[in-house]
């Protein structure tokens, strides 16, 4: 069954980036000139996929205005003949359907995939996490995509991380099927290294049957009283399958501060307009 809508949680507080995240949604903070949820959104696009939920809250409709026409800067660009720009932000609005529903309590990630049941309806859907940028050939949603459409069963995509980290990410276990993939048997959040069942770590990209939306409503609150998506895959993964997809690609955590600096320098790095400049200044503050 073809993927045809994605959820992206945005509607957690961003305590990470206070006080930029008083007033300014985490997800709208750009890396250069690009909204981070621009990034994920153009994810999904580049995967087929043209139905966004964005799960929002209060003090967030700014998500949704950025993927709306803007009257006033497009009908200036227009009489200024800017057609470059002009294209630019008309693409923007054009991009997708943006569906939004309101978590009206940041109750964890699970409760915030939890909100876009009605707007799934009973059909398999990605989830994105809009912290993680990931720069990859294929969109790594496609690539887990891939694999749902071959395995017909649940997929997450995972990355291998040090066993230092582990304690940062949930963490699957299972039985490896073949060097890019593993079917899981448990999954466990933020785990010590030494309870860690695996290195396989999953930074928020997940295609998942609908199946998971009764396992969420069951699921307690877990780790710090939120109610994890963590939890319920686990459970998904007994009941139904679930598989874990070593995703080809690099992981930038632009929830981190720090990741977030990292994303910042290696897509200015990328871009011809700008390589060259920020290579002088680095090396300026290197010296
Ligand atoms: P995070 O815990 O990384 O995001 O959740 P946060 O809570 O916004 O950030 P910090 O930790 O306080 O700095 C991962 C993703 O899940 C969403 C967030 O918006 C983020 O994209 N989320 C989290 C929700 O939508 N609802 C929640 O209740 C919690």
């Amino acid at each position: 069954m073809k993927i045809r809508k994605a959820v992206i949680p945005a509607a957690g507080l961003g305590t990470r980036f206070l006080p930029a995240t008083k007033s300014i949604p985490k997800e709208m903070i750009p890396i250069i000139d690009k909204p981070m949820i621009q990034y994920i959104v153009e994810e999904c696009v580049g995967a087929g996929i043209e139905d966004i939920i964005l799960i929002t809250a209060r003090g967030k409709d700014s998500i949704a205005d950025h993927f709306d026409h803007s009257f006033e800067v497009e009908e200036t660009l227009r009489r200024k003949k800017n057609e470059e720009l002009l294209e630019m932000t008309e693409r923007v609005s054009k991009m997708a359907n943006i569906i939004c529903v309101r978590q009206k309590n940041p109750m964890g990630l699970g409760h915030a995939v939890l909100t876009a049941r009605q707007v799934v309806g009973d059909e398999p859907f990605a989830v994105l996490l809009g912290d993680d940028l990931i720069v990859s050939e294929v969109p790594c949603i496609k690539q887990c995509i891939d694999v749902f459409d071959e395995r017909e069963t649940s997929v997450i995509g995972v990355m291998k991380v040090p066993k230092k980290d582990v304690s940062k990410y949930g963490i699957v276990g299972g039985k490896k099927i073949n060097e890019k993939l593993m079917k899981v048997s448990e999954m466990i959040e933020k785990p010590s290294p030494e309870n860690a069942p695996s290195q396989l770590a999953c930074p928020g990209r997940y295609v998942l049957t609908p199946e998971i939306f009764e396992l969420i409503a069951e699921t307690k609150p877990g780790r710090g009283g939120e109610i994890q998506l963590t939890d319920a895959l686990a459970r998904l993964a007994v009941q139904d399958g679930l598989y874990a997809y070593l995703f080809d690609g690099r992981r930038y955590d632009t929830g981190d501060k720090l990741g977030y600096i990292e994303a910042t320098v290696a897509f200015a790095l990328k871009r011809p307009d700008l390589a060259e400049g920020v290579r002088k200044i680095l090396a300026e503050y290197m010296n």
